[in-house]
């Protein structure tokens, strides 16, 4: 592994117009998506609603890699194909989650941090094998009476430093993603502070580690009102702090902030994108790495029924496309 090859897959996953596609729902949460469309979380319907959204025509020119979990970079589509073959031939990049979760903090009752640290390096060379070019690894926060606190900021960012580390050692670009939660009724005012703490604390942790920037990826949440939050900033004030805060806090060496939409609708979530980039003036790329922004619409429409496929197909499309020109700043 080279430096040289981290940076070119960093680079080639915020290349213009392009950004990523979170498809890496634990068996728990995807579980959670397919009961809202009233079809079972079977291997066999996971791996079909997956291979729908890979070979989606054309998606690679508006998605430039993929997140994938644990069983699905092991999985091979109902015609024997691997997935990750297929995200290859549309010149999509496998990227994995390599996480196991966030869990409760001792003695920190309301905040979790995230394990996996321990059999990390096998794991990664395990998924380097499998193809991965590119990791995740999630640390969460939540905003509320006195948290989030001194033990919950400074334990995630500690394990977001020693997993980016142990990463780039397997050649695979970190994503590197600290999530303030937009669930709550706290002011746009609370998430701002909270968000530039926590980014400052992840990247002294990641400085103190050694890890090298050109060679990673942040994705954040963006700097929203909390969801209950009486008084709901507009798009202009969403996407001024966000790109304020993060001026303050991310150093010009990372070269791509791909954002989450964290509970976002798909509208205000390309719409924010769009206004942050319509800003200029950035030292980094600002693009997606959306969840549930960009499968929402497809998995509604194809409800787990083959004949939906094309229509499932056409709504990712029409998602993936909207965000690709809020990438650039030329959303309509
Ligand atoms: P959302 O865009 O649904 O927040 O998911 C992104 C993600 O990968 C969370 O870890």
């Amino acid at each position: 592994m080279t430096s040289a090859t981290l940076a070119d897959t960093a680079e080639a996953l915020v290349a213009d117009g392009k950004g990523i596609l979170a498809a890496d729902e634990s068996s728990p949460t995807i579980k959670k998506r397919f009961d809202s469309i009233k079809i079972a979380s079977t291997e066999e319907n996971r791996r079909d609603y997956r291979d729908m959204l890979f070979t989606t025509a054309d998606v690679g020119t508006y998605i430039s890699g993929v997140i994938l979990y644990d069983e699905t970079i092991r999985q091979k589509a109902a015609d024997g194909t691997p997935l990750v073959d297929k995200l290859n031939a549309a010149g999509m990049i496998p990227g994995i989650k390599v996480d196991v979760g966030a869990k409760p903090l001792a003695g920190h009752p309301e905040e979790t941090v995230t394990e996996g640290l321990d059999g990390l390096r096998a794991r990664l060379e395990d998924y380097a094998k499998l193809g991965a070019r590119f990791t995740k690894w999630r640390g969460v926060y939540r905003i509320g009476e006195s948290i989030p606190s001194p033990a919950c900021i400074t334990a995630n960012a500690h394990a977001l430093a020693r997993y980016a580390a142990l990463a780039q050692e397997a050649g695979l670009v970190p994503i590197v993603e600290p999530e303030v939660l937009m669930n709550g009724d706290h002011s746009i005012d609370d998430c701002e502070e909270v968000t530039e703490e926590v980014l400052r604390s992840v990247y002294a942790e990641l400085s103190i580690q050694d890890v090298w920037l050109e060679g990673t990826l942040l994705k954040p949440n963006m700097v929203v009102s909390g969801d209950t939050c009486p008084e709901q900033a507009g798009v202009a004030e969403v996407a001024e702090r966000t790109v304020r805060c993060l001026k303050r806090s991310v150093p010009a060496a990372v070269p791509g902030i791909v954002f989450l939409s964290g509970g976002q609708s798909d509208e205000q979530a390309t719409e924010h994108l769009d206004a942050m980039n319509k800003l200029g003036d950035l030292p980094w790329k600002l693009s997606f790495s959306y969840g549930r922004a960009l499968q929402a619409a497809p998995l509604k429409a194809w409800s787990g029924k083959a004949e939906n496929l094309a229509a499932g197909q056409a709504a990712l499309l029409e998602r993936a496309k909207a965000n690709s020109a809020a990438a650039t700043g030329t959303y309509a």
